[in-house]
């Protein structure tokens, strides 16, 4: 069997053992957003140290636990944490969260994400819908034996953000009252932030937020089958388009700040993509 499958595998044999919950839909909360779960219905939680083989997220702010519950009406998990490929994990080290939510049930995988701003209309607490991302000095997820359980060897990523979701998204904006730009992400390996030089060359690529993840959960998500969608909290202006330096702390005040917001918004999308089912 392929060494990532087995990992997988694993992982969930145990995770199946101590949890019965199934979700409809899986939410991985970014930096600073992992105070969402204080409004669910939470059923159930497994922390990240109980799944033997499991990549364990080492970064200040972020938790390390699934949390099982209701939003609303609608089964979810949320990540409360993930692992970055910068903490020193293999790329299919940090998308085997991903797969282990699709094998618990998840259809959906909803994305959020703290995120620098590099177009020049985003302003720090701005909220972005994903529409699109590259990937920049990060590889795929999918390099090496393709896992024949889990999707095919070269899958369409034509349409990685679902646009019947983004849809949804875009409506829960609107009935909250809650204002939603749209962009594409760019995902570097980080864990530094970029030069300004670099933050020119990712506008005139089409970049308009960058971040250190994201884009190899979306496209693990794609090849297994899920329904994808994202939002950036836009925390900083990225490097050169902000004469401020960045900094980890200031990233995490602007996504505490915006989290009431966040939490108003994610809500309604949650509570529209479950009607569409
Ligand atoms: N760059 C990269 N990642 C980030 C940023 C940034 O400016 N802000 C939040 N995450």
């Amino acid at each position: 069997m392929n060494e990532s499958y087995k990992k997988l595998m694993k992982c969930f044999e145990q995770a199946e053992k101590k949890i019965s919950f199934k979700p409809e839909l899986a939410l991985v909360l970014g930096s600073g957003l992992g105070d969402f779960c204080e409004t669910l219905d939470i059923k159930e939680t497994l922390e990240y140290a109980q799944i033997d083989g499991f990549p364990k997220s080492t970064v200040a702010g972020h938790k390390g636990r699934f949390v099982f519950g209701y939003c609303g009406e609608t089964p979810i998990v949320c990540m409360q944490g993930r692992v970055h490929y910068y903490e020193g994990y293999s790329v299919s080290d940090v998308v085997l969260p991903t797969r282990l939510m699709k094998l618990m049930g998840a259809k959906t995988l909803f994305l959020t994400n703290a995120a620098g701003g590099i177009n020049p209309a985003f302003k720090a607490g701005d909220f972005m819908l994903i529409c699109d991302h590259i990937l920049y000095n990060v590889p795929s997820p999918l390099i090496g034996e393709n896992i024949e359980e889990l999707g095919v060897r070269f899958p369409d990523m034509s349409e990685v953000y679902s646009k019947i979701l983004r849809s949804a998204v875009e409506e829960a904006a609107a009935e909250e009252g809650v204002p939603l730009k749209s962009g594409v992400y760019i995902q570097t390996s980080g864990p530094n932030y970029e030069t300004p030089a670099e933050i020119r060359a990712f506008g005139r690529m089409g970049a308009d937020a960058v971040g250190m993840s994201t884009g190899v959960e979306a496209i693990a998500a794609r090849h297994c089958g899920m329904k994808v969608c994202g939002i950036s909290c836009i925390s900083n202006l990225a490097a050169g388009i902000s004469p401020e330096k960045l900094s980890h702390k200031e990233v995490q005040e602007t996504a505490d700040k915006a989290a009431p917001m966040f939490r108003k918004l994610v809500t309604k999308a949650i509570d529209n993509i479950h009607t569409l089912n």
